[in-house]
Order: C-alpha cells, then sequence, then structure tokens
C-alpha cells in the first residue's frame, strides 16, 4: 500500500470546485474507494473526488491538471486488473469517482437508443430499457455495481458478447473530459456514420488513460420474448467445442450464451450458496441460452437438438429450465463459482483467449503445466467458450501463507502466459491491462505497436496525469 498526504492548500481548491461533499481526504472517508473486488489490491490516494456534473468533471480535471495531479478515474471498481486503484505511482494520485453522475438522460425506444451519465449503474440502464420494452445487452455477474463508462472504458464482455459483441459494438456515442478539461462530445444518434476516424473507438477500451468518459449513448435491441436455457453436462472440453460449433449452425443466430464449466468449479458457488446443486454430474458442464423477440419455437428447436447432441454422445446429460427460476438457479451456479473464488482467497486469475477450436488444447496445456510444476494447486476452467475466453484460474492448496501462496502465484501466472503465447493467444480477452498486467503486456508489443499507442497517448495526455501506471509504465512526470 502507498500512504500519500495532501497539503491543506491543494485540498482548499479542491473544496472550491467540488464542496466539501465532494472532496474525501480523510482514512475513514477514502476506505472504500482504494480497495479492489477481489480483495487482492488495496492503494492509496491524496484524494477521492466526486464530481456531480459535466461541468464539475471538467473543473475537476483542469484543476488537477493546473496543480500537476495525476487523476485516476473509477467507475464501480468492479475491474479485475487494479486499472482504478493506485497501487504504484510513487507520487501519489487523485482518484475521480463518477458515483455521483449518475442519471439516466434519455431512453429513445423508438430509435433504440439509450443516453446516460458515465457513472450510471449498468443494472439500472437495463431496467430503463426493460421498461420501454427492449433489452440492453451487456450482462456480467457485477453488473449492479458496475457503471457503464467503466464499462465502456475496459471495454467489458460479459456472457452475451456472441450474440451481441463486446461493450465496443454496444457504443453508439460518448462524451469524454480530455485530459485538459475540455469535453469531447460524440453524441449523434446515428449508427452509420463514416466521416473520417471513429474517435469513440479510441477512448473504448482507453482504461482511463486518455480521458473521462462522462456520458454513454448505446443501441438497444428488442426485449427477447423468449428465453430458452438448458445446463448440460458432457464428457469433455473437446465435446463441448464440439456441440458449439454444431450449435452455432443448429441454433443459427438464436444462441445467446454458450457458457462452459469445469465441474470442478462448482463446489466453490457452494460456498456463496450452500444450496447450489448441479443439476448434472459430468466433468464438464455448457450453459447455454437461445433468445428470440419473435415467435419462434425455440423450446422445440432446443431440445430437438439436444437430442442428436445426446444421440452422438456430445452431451451425456441435460436439464432445460421449466422455469425462468430455474434458468436463474443455472445461471446462479456460473455467477457464484466466480463469487467463491474470491471468497476462498488470494487466487491466479486469468483472461485468456484463443481460436475458439483451441480451448481444449489451452485448457489442457494449462492443466498439465499446473500439476507438473505447482502440484497442490488447483486448476479451475470456465468461460465464454463461444467466444474463445477461458477463465483459467488456478487456487492455492489450503493452508498456503497467503504471502507464499502470491510469491508462487507470479511463476503460475507467468506460466501460463508462455503457454496462451505458444498457442498465439491473447492474455486479456475482456478484463484489460490495469496495473496488474501492465508490464506483460508492455514488454510483449512490437516495437511499431509500441510507437503507435505510445504516440495516441502523448497526443491526448501529453503530460501524462491521465492513470498513470495503467496501460503504459507509470513515469515521474508527476509534481
Ligand atoms: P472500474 O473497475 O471502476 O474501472 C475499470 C477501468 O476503467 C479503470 O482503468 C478505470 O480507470 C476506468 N474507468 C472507470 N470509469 C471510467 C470513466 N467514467 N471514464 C474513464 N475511465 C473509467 N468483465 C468482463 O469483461 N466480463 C465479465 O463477465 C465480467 N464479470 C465480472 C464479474 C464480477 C463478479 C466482477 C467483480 C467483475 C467482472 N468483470 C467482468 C470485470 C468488471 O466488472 C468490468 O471490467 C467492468 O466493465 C468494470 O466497470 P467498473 O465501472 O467497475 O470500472
Ligand atoms: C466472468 C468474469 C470473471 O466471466 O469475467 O465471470
Ligand atoms: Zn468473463
Amino acid at each position: 500500500m502507498t500512504i500519500h498526504g495532501i497539503s491543506p492548500d491543494i485540498l482548499a481548491a479542491l473544496e472550491r470546485v467540488l464542496g466539501q461533499s465532494g472532496v474525501a481526504a480523510d482514512a475513514a472517508g477514502m476506505e472504500k474507494y482504494l480497495g479492489d473486488w477481489s480483495g487482492d489490491h488495496h492503494g492509496g490516494a491524496l484524494a477521492v473526488l466526486k464530481p456531480a456534473s459535466v461541468a464539475e468533471v471538467q473543473a475537476t480535471v483542469q484543476l488537477c491538471g493546473t496543480l500537476g495531479l495525476a487523476m485516476i478515474p473509477q467507475g464501480g471498481n468492479t475491474g479485475l486488473v487494479a486499472g482504478a486503484i493506485d497501487i504504484g505511482t510513487s507520487r501519489g494520485a487523485a482518484v475521480i469517482s463518477l458515483e455521483r453522475l449518475n442519471r439516466i438522460r434519455l431512453v429513445d425506444a423508438d430509435n433504440f437508443i439509450l443516453q446516460a451519465d458515465g457513472g450510471c449503474i449498468l443494472q439500472h440502464i437495463k431496467d430503463a430499457a426493460e421498461d420501454r420494452d427492449c433489452v440492453f445487452p451487456l450482462a456480467l455477474g457485477a453488473q449492479g455495481t458496475c457503471q457503464i463508462g467503466g464499462n465502456a472504458a475496459s471495454n467489458a464482455g460479459g456472457v452475451n458478447v456472441l450474440r451481441y459483441g463486446m461493450t465496443r459494438d454496444l457504443i453508439i456515442g460518448l462524451e469524454v473530459v480530455l485530459p485538459d478539461g475540455e469535453l469531447w462530445s460524440g453524441f449523434s444518434g446515428l449508427r452509420k456514420d463514416n466521416r473520417g476516424y471513429d474517435l469513440k473507438q479510441l477512448f473504448i477500451g482507453s482504461e482511463g488513460t486518455l480521458g473521462i468518459i462522462t456520458g454513454v449513448e448505446v443501441k438497444l435491441f428488442p426485449k427477447p420474448g423468449r428465453i430458452e436455457t438448458a445446463y448440460l453436462g458432457l464428457p469433455s472440453f473437446e465435446a463441448a467445442i464440439a456441440l458449439f460449433r454444431q450449435a452455432r449452425r443448429g441454433c443459427s443466430d438464436l444462441i445467446s450464451a454458450f457458457e462452459i464449466i469445469g465441474s470442478e468449479c462448482v463446489e466453490l458457488a457452494h460456498l456463496v450458496d450452500p444450496t447450489v446443486v448441479a443439476p448434472v454430474a459430468a466433468p464438464v458442464h455448457v450453459l447455454i441460452e437461445l433468445s428470440s423477440s419473435t415467435a419462434v419455437d425455440l423450446r422445440t428447436l432446443l431440445v430437438d437438438f439436444l437430442a442428436g447432441a445426446m444421440e452422438n454422445q456430445l452431451v451425456t446429460d441435460a436439464v432445460l429450465a421449466e422455469s425462468s427460476a430455474q434458468a436463474r438457479a443455472f445461471w446462479a451456479i456460473r455467477e457464484g463459482l466466480v463469487e467463491g473464488q474470491a471468497k476462498r482467497g488470494y487466487h491466479v486469475r486469468t483472461d485468456l483467449s484463443v481460436r475458439i477450436s483451441d480451448i481444449p488444447t489451452l485448457i489442457a496445456d494449462a492443466r498439465r503445466f499446473v500439476t507438473r510444476e505447482h502440484p497442490g494447486w488447483v486448476s479451475q476452467a470456465y468461460g465464454h467458450a463461444g467466444d474463445g475466453n477461458v477463465h483459467f484460474n488456478v487456487l492455492p492448496p489450503l493452508g498456503l501463507a497467503e504471502p507464499d501462496a502470491r510469491a508462487r502465484g507470479a511463476d503460475i501466472t507467468a506460466g501460463l502466459y508462455e503457454v496462451i503465447n505458444a498457442l498465439g493467444g491473447s492474455i486479456s480477452a475482456e478484463h484489460g491491462i490495469g496495473r496488474t498486467r501492465q508490464r506483460v503486456y508492455w514488454t510483449g508489443m512490437s516495437p511499431v505497436h509500441r510507437r503507435l499507442v505510445s504516440a495516441l497517448k502523448n497526443a491526448i495526455d501529453p503530460s501524462g496525469l491521465m492513470n498513470p501506471g495503467c496501460l503504459f509504465p507509470a513515469t515521474e512526470t508527476l509534481s
């Protein structure tokens, strides 16, 4: 943990802009903004600043620029790569929380568009869309806490990417306060607009390093009137990928989720809710969801498809949800295992992607590596198979002291990155780079790639005050 102090003069200047309720600089007031969701990281801050309007964000950023204060934009602080907390800026930074900038601005169901402040909680956006018989399809376990600005800044994925794409694909316009305090507004309501560079794409996935997203304009979709969910048991990950291939054709574009869960993950969901029971007993589980907004007989389609898959022995056991409550119970296993991992304590967490057909090889190679080099550690594989995205996590042996586990965990992560590199995959499918993957990201890129990203950063944030140490190496340009 880094502990920094802030001078009374600077504090007074910040309070003049934001009022006393918009600034926290004492340990108790800052506490909830300094630790990450997983409990893995705890940072320091000079102050936590909470602007309540776009104009206040601008004034805050301008003032920080004048004072030479580094800024760390923070949304719901559910990110898993320490992008929104300061775990290494040697001279300290101000955390800028968007939590008070949280209004839905517009729901235009005729044009299937919603506009919201950057600090609006994702679930509130989803609820507002549903109220108008629409859906905003970004769906992830953290949706009750994460913010749409954070989703945009991290280009979040989740369980419906297969059907609707990443956050990048769901955004029509952005509004951003640039590092010099100027407002760039890219709201147009236009789904097609080819006038030169698409600047919003630069800010999507920029992880708070290029500016503060204060507003987001997103695409809505017709609300699916019909949803069918099935929980399946399979003999292997090879079978899961073969099943996906068939489902992609057999169920056409009606698949909205195809999640794989290694059976070893299920007991983690029990840590969160002991009543959770997997409806199948098999080495590999698949959660498949079909949805449609029109009167397609999804049930018959899914039943017939699964009957064929069982005949071919790809699927050994299948349970179709008979109610939305049962479907929710299936999803509770998927969501509970993530919470259960965090509850168990420190663990190696990854977010790998490969070509879909390489998923079984990735999991087999990674498991072999862990068993061979780190006996006693427990491999866990689950993820968004339809997007080639595997969360291959590794739990320390029970009773291993946390400092020892963390030291060994760093070696395990490095070994897993060798496995993913050998397959030509990515070390970050959807969680981003943040601070925890900064070094491996930076050293792993080609010189030309580094030159381009550095040029963009320098052009937009020449003083390097915006989220130093995230994506880019921390610099010592701070005063
Ligand atoms: P934060 O954690 O606050 O910030 C994330 C990054 O964005 C930081 O670099 C921060 O500086 C920057 N940032 C935040 N707000 C702004 C802003 N307004 N302007 C500029 N920069 C900003 N992620 C997935 O992709 N898929 C999943 O399925 C998924 N499931 C999750 C499940 C759980 C239980 C948890 C805890 C996390 C999960 N995540 C997942 C990770 C996380 O929820 C997402 O990355 C989410 O998009 C982060 O949003 P946030 O508002 O919490 O952002
Ligand atoms: C998930 C998060 C951890 O897939 O990305 O549950
Ligand atoms: Zn995920």
